[in-house]
């Protein structure tokens, strides 16, 4: 019986295979995709969904100002106020998030690392089209930090041969928006994570970007990521590596 079936679903392939449909209903794959990433994002949701952490899951409307109340909880709640940390961020734009980070972390000898190309978004997102969100290159005051101007895909791994992020706890600012992006600096930054590490993401709710990153990265890496809070609808999360 087993035989027939695998027989039959190997013919059933083959033939799906042979008359191509992705060249008549390509179209749809898309939708689907965003279809299948609602629905795994709505049952994590209502897994994630924990009272006993900073969450204001159910609003009615975002408010992009109260992702500060998630980096406050986050610096309280991990004593990252005087830690010395590496600081990763990745999407600097015109370094609002970063600058926050930076002058909330007094330790000297933490280290702030921005990443963006500052020529905008390499590939388009909702609404925002190929180099959108194109800027200035930030020039700050703090001698701690350090701006990798470029593709992440192009600096990332030069960037990993020639400093050392094994040394302090790291503290990682996703802010890419990009599925492509995202999923490229979690799987490059896969061997240096260690437990007690901070992940923060940006847009986590969008189902075929951030939060189709993270699930492809917990789910292929088996790496367990812990819901430290979250405002915004799961807009902005952040998680501790257990
Ligand atoms: C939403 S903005 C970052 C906002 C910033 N963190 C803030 O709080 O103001 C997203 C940024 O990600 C950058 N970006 C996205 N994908 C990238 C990639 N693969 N390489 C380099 N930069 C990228 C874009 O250039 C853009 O500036």
């Amino acid at each position: 019986m087993s035989r027939f079936l695998r027989e039959a679903n190997s013919f059933t392939k083959g033939l799906i295979l042979f008359f191509r449909p992705g060249v008549y209903l390509g179209f749809l794959a898309k939708p689907f995709l965003f279809f299948s990433n609602t629905l795994q994002l709505t049952k994590w949701i209502s897994k994630e969904n924990k009272k006993n952490i900073l969450n204001d899951f159910y609003r009615p409307f975002r408010n992009h100002a109260d992702r500060i109340k998630l980096y406050e909880h986050v610096l309280e709640k991990e004593n990252l106020a005087n830690a010395e940390i590496n600081y990763l961020e990745f999407g600097v734009f015109e370094a609002t998030s970063f600058k926050w980070w930076m002058n909330a972390n007094i330790n000297a000898a933490s280290k702030f690392y921005g990443f963006d190309t500052f020529e905008g978004l390499p590939e388009g997102w909702g609404t925002y089209g190929k180099g959108d969100m194109y800027a200035r290159f930030p020039h700050l005051d703090d001698a701690r930090h350090e701006m990798v101007k470029g593709l992440f895909q192009d600096t990332l791994f030069k960037f990993l041969d020639e400093h050392n992020i094994d040394d302090k706890r790291r503290v990682i600012h996703l802010d890419a928006d990009l599925f492509s992006s995202t999923l490229f600096v979690l799987t490059t930054l896969a061997r240096h994570l260690k437990k007690g590490d901070i992940i923060m993401f940006d847009e986590f709710n969008v189902p075929n970007h951030e939060f189709y990153a993270y699930k492809m990265f917990v789910d292929s890496y088996y790496m367990k990521f812990e819901l430290l809070g979250a405002v915004n609808n799961f807009y902005q999360v952040a998680f501790i590596v257990v």
